[in-house]
């Protein structure tokens, strides 16, 4: 093995299959910082009771600004505006385009203005409803205004529901690259009404998918075994409300262990490092976040076996159940696009690279490595 490492992972011993469930079941998780503790409930229907819950955790709040996009709103805003209005909220809407490219600086200083003209105060907040884009832009909208304001997210993608609403990373996209004007600003609830997962477009669902996999890889083997017997959208939706479950229950430990991203939260980078080469190397056009990520796990995972650090059965298990959720297991992708993605191109920045790799399944390790010793590892496969 390579360079220094910080090994993590660990099972929460959920020893019950991922079963069919009948009717509706809640679900709630404690993310348990410090001052700044709430909870993530989880339950199909629950967007019809978010006034009910909000009264609970906005207790002084009058107004309530709901940022969507032209997606999700038409679908769902209403049904969220009739049970905060009904919990005797004052709401306005605010819309913003579907898609990556709404979650800029001039879209967070078009909200800015709109929530003052709304008379936003700062006992006041947002609600974000949608998926990652109106996540992370109405949530940096509520970390800035007013020098921060309370949020509560209801995200509405598999991966938003699994992932970006949870552990308070909020930003927009620079043209440096994206996610690079952000804070770390935790929301007061989290609000899954897993229903919602059934209007979405296959390719989403699979792309949320690309970061549930992730978990059973770094964290739990019984999980993506689990995983890997359902094999198909409609058999983990019998199962929806357990999946969400685990996945936030990992991430909320992940949080509360290392919140502002100097160790163990770098394992939910898995297969991102490679999965940003391929999205880069085709303009971010050809291949989605999920798909990029799910062929970057597999070759992470290869790495991993080359370096003598992951057992040699992993890669296979990765492709495999990748391939089950419509996902691709490998990107083509040249040396020079690699070389840009790590920081070693013809800029010539050297340096070192934090690599997760799997030193069993279920167990992450983040190896640091030279960015010229991590190309010579590309190259050697
Ligand atoms: P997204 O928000 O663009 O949603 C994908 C598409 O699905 C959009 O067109 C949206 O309108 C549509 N949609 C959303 N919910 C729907 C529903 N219920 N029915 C039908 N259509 C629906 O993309 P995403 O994949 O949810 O999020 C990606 C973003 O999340 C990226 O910007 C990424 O950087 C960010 N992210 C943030 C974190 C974090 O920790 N903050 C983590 C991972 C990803
Ligand atoms: N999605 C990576 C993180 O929240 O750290």
């Amino acid at each position: 093995m390579v360079g220094e490492s910080e090994s993590c992972g660990k099972s929460f011993g959920f020893a019950c299959a991922l079963l069919p469930r009948k009717g509706s079941v809640m679900n709630r998780l404690n993310v348990a910082l410090p001052g700044r503790e709430y909870e993530i409930l989880i339950e199909r229907g629950l967007l019809d009771a978010v006034g009910k819950r909000c009264r609970v955790v906005l207790m002084r709040a009058t107004r309530i600004a709901l940022v969507t996009d032209s997606t999700v709103g038409p679908l769902y805003a209403q049904r969220v505006v009739d049970s905060l209005e009904a919990a005797r909220f004052q709401v306005k809407v605010f819309t913003i385009p579907a898609g990556e490219s709404s979650k800029n600086p001039e879209m967070l200083a078009w909200l800015w203005e709109e929530l003052m003209a709304f008379g936003l105060t700062r006992t006041d907040a947002v609600v974000a409803l949608g998926g990652g884009v109106v996540g992370d832009l109405a949530g940096f909208a509520a970390a800035t205004i007013l020098r921060g304001i309370d949020y509560v997210q209801i995200p509405t993608t598999l991966l938003a529901q699994v992932d970006s609403s949870v552990g308070g990373k909020v930003a927009v996209d620079l043209q440096a690259g994206k996610n690079l004007a952000g804070a770390f600003w935790q929301p007061r609830m989290v609000v899954i009404d897993p229903d919602v997962l059934e209007t979405l477009p296959d390719p989403v669902f699979a792309d949320g998918m690309a970061e549930v996999i992730k978990y059973g890889c770094i964290w739990d083997a019984e999980f993506f075994d689990m995983l890997d017997q359902c094999g198909s959208r409609e058999r983990v939706m019998a199962a929806i409300e357990q999946v969400i479950h685990i996945c936030c229950a990992i991430k909320a430990e992940v949080v509360l262990q290392d919140e502002h991203d100097r160790g163990l939260r770098m394992i939910l980078n898995f297969g991102h490092t490679l999965g940003h080469a391929y999205e880069k190397a085709y303009h971010y056009e050809t291949y989605t976040h999920g798909q990029a990520v799910a062929a970057g796990m597999c070759r992470a995972a290869e790495i991993g076996v080359h370096m003598g650090v992951t057992p040699a059965e992993v890669p296979g298990k990765i492709q495999s159940i990748v391939k089950k959720f419509g996902l691709p297991d490998a990107i083509p992708c040249t040396q020079a696009d690699y070389e840009e993605a790590v920081g070693l191109d013809k800029k010539g920045q050297g340096g070192d690279i934090s690599v997760i790799l799997l030193p069993e399944l279920g167990k992450a390790e983040a190896v640091r490595l030279k960015k010229s010793e991590l190309m010579e590892q590309i190259k050697a496969l």
